[in-house]
């Protein structure tokens, strides 16, 4: 067997330490980008720091994506990856600025995601389909409170580990799709207010697991 020098073990040692647990640069990157488009698209608006979108100034390249705040990874020893972003509210008190759903096209490049809290953001646009297909960990996933038109994806409903699904307080419309009975792990399925109307599908019946339903206000 051959023998490492001890500087020679260290240094691998370093390097796999440096490596294996942080978060993987793909993820820092898109992380960094998502923020790069929120800070360019509130600019126009907030000349002063105090109207900055907050919770972000742990975000930046020379830091472990695992420790930013509102950030969580995974913790197992040979991988860290991002597996929950808590981006509720991203204005605390302040007035939220009308963001474009496009600012989220970097999240979808985040595919360990088991959560994505979006709620509180005034986001508005289609939810990107092809964007929430990438996302096949998802088991929570949280939209409340924001402009979200257009039909709710289909593609959500082929996130086979969903089991919480929120999106009340949007502008989403058209009926509730067939295939929501295809998501038979679903426990919490939240679409209140003003996003649907039509009939309710049968397949609605096939949700086993289903333990909280709240269709209020819609038509
Ligand atoms: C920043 O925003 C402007 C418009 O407000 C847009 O034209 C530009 O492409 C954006 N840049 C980035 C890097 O997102
Ligand atoms: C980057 O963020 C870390 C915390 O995540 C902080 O300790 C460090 O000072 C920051 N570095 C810069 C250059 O802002
Ligand atoms: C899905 O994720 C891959 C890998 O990160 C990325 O290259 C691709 O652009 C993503 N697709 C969408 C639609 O975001
Ligand atoms: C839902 O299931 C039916 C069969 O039960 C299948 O034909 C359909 O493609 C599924 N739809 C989605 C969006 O998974």
């Amino acid at each position: 067997m051959a023998k490492l020098s001890l500087p020679l073990l260290l240094l691998v040692l370093l390097i796999f330490f440096t490596t294996s647990f942080s978060c993987p640069q793909h993820q820092k990157q898109a992380l960094l980008q998502f923020k790069a488009s929120l800070f360019n698209a509130t600019s126009p608006f907030t000349s002063d720091k105090e109207n900055k979108p907050i919770f972000f100034e742990s975000w930046n390249s020379s830091s472990d994506c695992c420790d930013w705040h509102l950030v969580n990874c995974n913790s197992q020893f040979d991988s860290r990856n991002v597996i929950a972003l808590d981006l509720r509210r991203l204005f605390g008190r302040l007035e939220p600025i009308v963001l474009a759903s496009t600012i989220l096209t970097p999240l979808f490049h985040i595919r360990s995601l088991m959560q994505l809290h979006l709620s509180s953001n005034q986001i508005q646009g289609e939810l990107p389909g092809d964007g929430i297909a990438n996302l096949t960990k998802l088991i929570f996933l949280d939209l409340i409170d924001n402009h979200f038109s257009g039909s709710i994806p289909s593609q959500i409903f082929n996130l086979r580990y969903l089991q919480y699904l929120y999106a009340s307080y949007n502008s989403f419309n058209g009926n509730i799709p067939n295939e929501i009975g295809n998501k038979t792990k679903l426990q919490t399925l939240s679409l209140q207010h003003k996003n649907f109307f039509g009939k309710i599908p049968s397949s609605i019946l096939n949700l086993k697991e289903l333990e909280e339903l709240d269709l209020s206000y819609n038509s």
